[in-house]
Order: C-alpha cells, then sequence, then structure tokens
C-alpha cells in the first residue's frame, strides 16, 4: 500500500471527533481536533489493542475506551498510563471533499 487513498468523506468527522476506517484489511483512526486540522494514526491502541475509534477526542487527546489511556492526536505521543508507547501516525489531508490517507510503504 502506497500513496494517497482517499479513506472517508469530509463531512463524517466533525471538529473533536474520532472516525475509524480500514484499508486494505488494516484499521486506522481518523481525527479532526477542535481547529479542524486533521491527522491519523493506527486504529488500534498500543496498550492492549482497543480500537480507538471507539473512544473518544478531547480537545487534542484521544482517549482509549478500555483503560482511558490518552494520546496526543497531533503526534501520536502517549499522555497517561497505562497508555506509555506512542502510536503511529500517517499523513492525513483533505481535499475535494474526502479524507485522503497516506500510507507510506505499510505493508
Ligand atoms: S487498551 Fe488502550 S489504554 Fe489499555
Amino acid at each position: 500500500m502506497s500513496g494517497w487513498i482517499a479513506v472517508a468523506a469530509a463531512d463524517d468527522l466533525e471538529a473533536e471527533d474520532v472516525l475509524g476506517v480500514s484499508v486494505g484489511g488494516r484499521d486506522y483512526a481518523l481525527y479532526r481536533a477542535p481547529d479542524g486540522t486533521l491527522s491519523a494514526s493506527q486504529g488500534f491502541c498500543s496498550h492492549e489493542a482497543a480500537l480507538l475509534a471507539d473512544g473518544f477526542v478531547v480537545g487534542t487527546a484521544i482517549e482509549c475506551p478500555r483503560h482511558q489511556g490518552r494520546f496526543d492526536i497531533r503526534t501520536g505521543a502517549a499522555l497517561n498510563a497505562p497508555a506509555c508507547v506512542a502510536l503511529r501516525m500517517y499523513p492525513a489531508k483533505e481535499e475535494a471533499g474526502q479524507i485522503w490517507l497516506n500510507l507510506g510503504d505499510t505493508p
């Protein structure tokens, strides 16, 4: 998988929210910060693999639904226990009414 891929309609992701998408059998989480900035990460929490799209965004953090660990949606950094390993982030952009992900050389 490489290059930019349209993964969702831009209107499907509101400010301060998360949206889960699946591409090539892998899950990703799309985020929109309160200021409208888009970002994207791996779909599962780095702690015990809960689906991050089932969590909720508070400001610029995603709170995991299982143990309430939080990650910075701009950088993927773990913000509080039990989350301690950063999320892998992916380039995301909004263009032509779509949200696009660049998965690089993700196998
Ligand atoms: S599974 Fe996400 S904090 Fe534990």
